[in-house]
């Protein structure tokens, strides 16, 4: 059988390996000059003031769910069509996400959805850029405004995405978070950053993510409440590498993006994901293709698994796992978000994945649905 083809894989090189000997080699392993430089380089990169380096994305969204004060007896909108992180961070506080039907075309939450949830405990939004997708941040931002709400953006999947008004996610001036898991647009192994919404906000996180010490108390004083949410030096390393040619390895996500298009334009019962309109820009994450509702997409996904090739259903709703069930979630709310979740999967997608890659993907899913071969 042919070489199997994995959903994703990380653009890892001499420079990554450089950078994480000479934190070896230097000693300073955690809270060294290579987690400011991380921090430094990502801040240039992304056009803002700053951005607090964490162990997580899950743990940045933490931090920033703390940040806006959100506790028992807070409700917080939120999408159901995205990854569990986005409303655990609010239960770990006590907060109560609030799921809201998500936009049919870009699968993220919809403001008049949002607005129509809008409630008496309403503290905040949490809108998720899904899949690399900006989210309806100018509709979101006035929403909130009208409200007093809250906004913390989790832009984990969406590094380099920019929105309908042509700026970055991320960049808007509030809370948002990023992730660096290994498949995502730029990785440390396991990372997350946090643009704050203000230079008290970016102290308040670089003391929670390091035991509540204050920049001022010595390594056994703390001045609160703290976790331990660092990123490690080598991690690190691996980030000021990864920024060092993010705007290359985002150029090739598009490009595979645009191969896989091209070619899926010719199966028939699949949507590809849509690319972004007006001042949009999608920043390409995964792959998502949305099977005709007669398809059965798992035995596909098996079917391409037989055939050497890795896919996954993406992504199942959160309001439909057991903890959150239990405040009282089920099917059938969320028409919109249900439906994508039913028919999607995931297909291989990362920058190295060539050009017959492709072909033979798209040729086997073809061939998994039944379809004869794709013709030029
Ligand atoms: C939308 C979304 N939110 C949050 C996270 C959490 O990031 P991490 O896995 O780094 O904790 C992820 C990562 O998978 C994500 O995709």
């Amino acid at each position: 059988m042919s070489e199997s083809i994995p959903l994703a894989k990380p653009e890892l090189g001499s420079r990554e390996e450089e950078l994480v000997l000479e934190v070896l080699r230097s000693g300073r392993l955690s809270l060294g000059p290579m987690g400011e430089r991380f921090e430094r380089a990502f801040t240039e990169w992304l056009g803002v003031e700053d951005a607090v380096a964490v162990s997580s994305g899950t743990t940045g969204l933490h931090l920033g769910a703390r940040a806006l004060g959100w506790g028992p007896g807070d409700e917080v909108l939120t999408s159901p069509f995205s990854f569990v992180a986005s409303a655990n961070c609010l239960l770990y506080e006590g907060a109560q996400p609030v799921f809201c039907d998500v936009d049919p075309l870009t699968l993220n939450l919809d403001p008049e959805a949002a607005a129509g949830a809008v409630g008496e405990r309403s503290a905040g939004i949490l809108p998720v850029h899904i899949f690399g997708y900006p989210a309806a941040m100018p509709e979101l931002e006035a929403l909130a405004a009208k409200h007093d709400l809250g906004l913390l953006e989790d832009a984990c999947e969406a590094l380099g995405a920019v929105d309908s008004e042509g700026r970055k996610v991320g960049s808007r001036g509030h809370l948002a978070t990023f992730a660096f898991y290994a498949n995502k647009q730029m990785t440390t192994g396991e990372g997350g950053m946090v643009v704050p919404a203000d230079a008290a906000v970016a102290a308040r996180l670089r003391s929670e993510r390091n035991q509540g010490r204050a920049a001022d108390l010595g390594w056994l004083d703390h001045g609160a409440l703290g976790f331990n949410y660092r990123l490690s030096d080598l991690a690190a390393a691996l980030g000021v590498a990864q920024v060092e040619k993010l705007t290359e390895m985002l150029s090739a996500r598009e490009r595979v993006a645009g191969m896989y298009a091209e070619r899926l334009a010719r199966v028939e019962c699949l949507e590809a994901p849509p690319a972004a309109r007006g001042a949009e820009r999608r920043s390409w994450f995964v792959y998502p293709v949305r099977l005709g509702e007669g398809t059965d997409r798992d035995a596909t996904i098996a079917r391409l698994a037989e055939r050497g090739v890795a896919s996954k259903a993406y992504l199942p709703c959160i309001h439909l796992f057991p903890h959150l069930r239990e405040l009282g979630y089920r099917e059938g709310q969320f028409p919109v978000a249900e439906a994508a979740s039913a028919h999607s999967l995931a297909l291989p997608f990362f920058p190295s994945l060539s050009e017959a890659q492709v072909d033979r993907v798209c040729q086997e899913l073809a061939a998994a649905l039944g379809q004869g071969p794709i013709r030029e």
